[in-house]
């Protein structure tokens, strides 16, 4: 993709992106895919945690969701049809390795060589990733994330899906928000396994990290140099008043940026977070020789996932133990979040987005592609029409925010909504709704929202109204 300066279009009718800029929509297998239990699909995490009484807001699960599983052809004409140019999807590992290891299931792979089929008849690019969250739940009997051996069994996966799909997808992505998956599940416990244990869920963090540099090699190995490989984080974007804020806010960062930051660029765990997080136990026991320069295999490319910025401020007492999901964090409070608000209590500011793809510019270096955005609103149909504003302002600004960060020199190479479709949103059930897409869970009608026709438009010109 070559680039070219937007700066021209600034100030004008019209903010340009670059020529060859991508434009997608993003889901995720568990989340739209339902069929569970069809064609050989071995159980995961997210199908146990589910099933566990109160997990799940309203006992939801993964059926139906979206029936995505035997829709995929009329989802991929709603692609096309909304202009995009780049589909970001991820595999279901049980649908193609039922238990995470060994026996590898075809109907899994056919669905996929199906799908990416599809999409590349209607010149849709395939950006595919191998992990996003749904774990074989064989896997996690053996101890899942806090397992080192589940990152030599991704790396088996990870070789086989792109030995399978890779004469037919350039675009590949190891893992979505290994933060999730480490602090998420094995901290707090919120997501799938379920799983309170802070000191475990750095050494999960570790296994993840190690899990994608171990792919990014096997996969570097067998891919053709037009092959582009990459992971997809959820940064969050420090807000500060003042500098009271400003320790907190380093540690909060450590924990969420730095920690994957620091060893994907091969420059190991961050000495303070190591040391604020020591009174848990001595985790950094996990690392092995050589594991360092494992993570810090090259890639081409880093997603950038945003939908709000974070704020925080030290606590009144230096010692109060967080109760979220960041392990080992004390004396930090998090504040409210101010003015306008998403339906999940998510403060808008589309600046921290701005602000975000300026410091990765300075401290990652690499091609920035925006891998996930986007909000929930309750949205409703009405004769035939869902007319979400509050979502489609969101979009529109956020799409300003990445231009605003473009013409300042950060290298953005696409743009992918979250989400495509409404869909089954973790421990949130169905309850929030992220798609430009509208889904009717009983009778599987989608119908294409406001955003989304915005979206289209934008694709149209490649810029958004100044
Ligand atoms: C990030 C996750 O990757 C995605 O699965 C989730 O639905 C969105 N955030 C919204 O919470």
């Amino acid at each position: 993709m070559t680039t070219t300066d937007p700066d021209t279009e600034v100030g004008q009718d019209l903010l340009r992106f670059p020529p060859g800029f991508r434009w997608g929509a993003a889901t995720a297998s568990f989340q739209i895919e339902g069929a569970t239990t069809v064609d050989g699909r071995g159980p995961s995490i997210w199908d146990t945690f589910a099933a566990r009484p109160g997990a799940v807001l309203g006992g939801d699960t993964g059926e139906p969701a979206c029936d995505h599983y035997h829709r995929y052809p009329s989802d991929v004409a709603l692609m096309a049809e909304l202009g995009l140019d780049s589909y970001r999807f991820s595999l279901a590992w049980p649908r193609i390795q039922p238990v995470g290891a060994g026996r590898v299931e075809p109907r899994g792979l056919a669905f996929y060589d199906r799908l990416v089929d599809e999409l590349l008849a209607r010149e849709i690019e395939p950006v595919v990733t191998l992990y996003h969250w749904d774990l074989p739940q064989a896997l996690e009997d053996a101890g899942g994330w806090r397992n080192r051996d589940t990152a030599f069994r991704f790396a088996e996966y990870a070789a086989l899906a792109h030995e399978h799909l890779g004469d037919r997808v350039r675009q590949w992505t190891t893992l979505n928000e290994p933060w999730c998956s480490a602090f998420l599940g094995y901290a707090n416990g919120i997501h799938a396994p379920g799983v309170v244990d802070p000191k475990g869920s750095l050494e999960a963090a570790h296994h993840l990290l190690l899990a994608h540099g171990l792919a990014v090699q096997v996969m570097r190995d067998q891919a053709p140099d037009d092959h582009e490989l990459s992971i997809v984080l959820n940064f969050c974007a420090l807000t500060v008043d003042d500098d009271s804020q400003l320790d907190a806010a380093r540690k909060v960062d450590g924990l969420q940026n730095r920690l994957f930051l620091d060893p994907l660029g091969g420059r190991g765990y961050p000495r303070d977070v190591i040391e604020d997080t020591a009174w848990l136990g001595d985790w950094t026991a996990v690392v092995h020789d050589g594991d360092l320069d494992v993570i810090a295999a090259p890639i081409d490319w880093m997603g950038v996932n945003y939908y709000s910025p974070t704020r925080v401020a030290p606590a009144d007492d230096p010692l109060k133990v967080d109760d979220g999901p960041f392990p080992g964090l004390r004396g930090v409070d998090f504040l409210p979040p101010r003015g306008e608000v998403t339906g999940f209590g998510w403060e808008v500011d589309a600046r921290g987005l701005t602000a975000l793809l300026e410091r990765l510019q300075r401290d990652v270096g690499l091609p920035l592609v925006i891998t996930e955005n986007g909000s929930a609103f309750p949205d409703v149909v009405e004769d035939g029409q869902v007319v979400d504003e509050a979502r489609t302002r969101y979009l529109v600004d956020h799409l300003r925010a990445v231009h605003r960060a473009i013409a300042a020199g950060v290298d953005v190479r696409g743009y992918f909504a979250w989400s495509l479709l409404d869909n089954f949103e973790w421990a949130a059930g169905y309850s929030q709704r992220f798609g430009i897409v509208h889904v009717d869970y009983d009778t599987q009608v989608r119908t294409v929202k406001r955003s989304g026709r915005t979206l289209a438009e934008v694709i149209g010109v490649n810029a958004v109204p100044g």
